[in-house]
């Protein structure tokens, strides 16, 4: 299907923000392929047609962003079936929160894999695609403990921190192709990944956001939103903080 529409891969589609990016960008009227995770066709089935009925705009397809080759065939889908692919939104993400003395070799690498590595598979193809057009807006979602550090994250932090090196660096790759590459650090978002945090620790870090509350899955989107389009062409190597006034520098 060859269409005049913008054409977004969105990974991680599945979860909060992912679902509120996938509704705001089909809203604009992008073509959206959400990413779900390998085996999770059914429930993603379920979701197209509970979250956006059905949308014909809406193509479900199977990816572990962890897995090099998974999304080289991914990326190659997308060309044969679209010709081309004019946004990524580097998403999917997973914690697996431990003080460094309980953390296993398996929690530090399994984050690192999905969190910075998957953004490096996933962009690796993605960004060569959009060459082809000399057109390109890659999003890559950080967190504002990439930023500032949390007590039990050291993998979820150095893989977010990551993420800024990898922005910058295919930032300058991108310049003088049309593609911009910038990130987003959310701060504590109302997702089932904040759900785990135990409630006296979530308690006592919503004390801390100087507005007073978590962020919104539709918050995160409405900037993803902003930096997919035209108006943000001169705006590429950045970070987009937003998290309440949690960490500011
Ligand atoms: N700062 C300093 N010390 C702390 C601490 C903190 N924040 N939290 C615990 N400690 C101390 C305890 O007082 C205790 O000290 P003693 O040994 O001297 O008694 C010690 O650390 C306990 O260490 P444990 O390893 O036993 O800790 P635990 O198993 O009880 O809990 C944890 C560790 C699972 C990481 C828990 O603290 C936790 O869930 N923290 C929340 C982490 C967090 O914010 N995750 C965010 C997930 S969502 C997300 O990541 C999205 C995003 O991008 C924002
Ligand atoms: P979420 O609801 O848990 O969604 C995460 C999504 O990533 C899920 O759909 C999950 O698939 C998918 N995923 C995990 N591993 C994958 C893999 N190997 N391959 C493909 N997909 C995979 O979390 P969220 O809060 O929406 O988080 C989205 C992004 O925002 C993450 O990168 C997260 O680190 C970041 N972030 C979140 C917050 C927050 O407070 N919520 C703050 C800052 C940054 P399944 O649904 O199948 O498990």
């Amino acid at each position: 299907m060859k269409s005049d529409k913008k054409i977004a891969v969105v990974t991680g589609a599945l979860g909060g923000i992912g679902t509120a990016i996938v509704g705001s960008f089909l809203s604009d009227g992008v073509v959206v392929i959400a990413t779900i995770r390998l085996g999770t066709l059914e429930r993603a089935t379920d979701w197209k047609k509970t979250r956006f009925d059905n949308n014909e705009d809406l193509y479900l397809l199977e990816v572990d962003v962890a897995d090099y080759t998974s999304c080289e065939q991914l990326i190659a889908q997308v060309k044969e079936q679209f010709g081309r692919l004019d946004i990524l939104v580097n998403n999917a993400g997973i914690t697996r929160d431990s003080s460094i003395k309980k953390m296993s070799f398996e929690q530090w690498n399994e984050v690192l894999n999905t969190n910075l590595t998957g953004c490096f598979n996933m962009s690796k193809s993605a960004f060569i695609l959009m060459l082809e057009n000399n057109y390109g807006r890659i999003i890559n979602i950080s967190s504002v403990n990439g930023q500032k550090g949390q007590f039990g994250q050291v993998n979820y932090s150095a893989s977010k921190s990551g993420i800024y090196g990898l922005t910058k660096s295919l930032a300058l790759e991108g310049a003088r192709k049309g593609i911009t590459v910038n990130s987003i650090s959310p701060g504590y978002i109302r997702t089932e990944m904040t759900s785990k945090i135990p409630p006296n620790i979530l308690d006592a870090i919503i004390s801390e956001i100087p507005v007073g509350r978590m962020g919104e899955p539709e918050e995160v989107a409405d900037t993803v939103r902003f930096l997919a389009s035209e108006k943000s062409a001169f705006i590429t190597g950045s970070n987009l903080a937003m998290n309440g006034g949690q960490h500011l520098y």
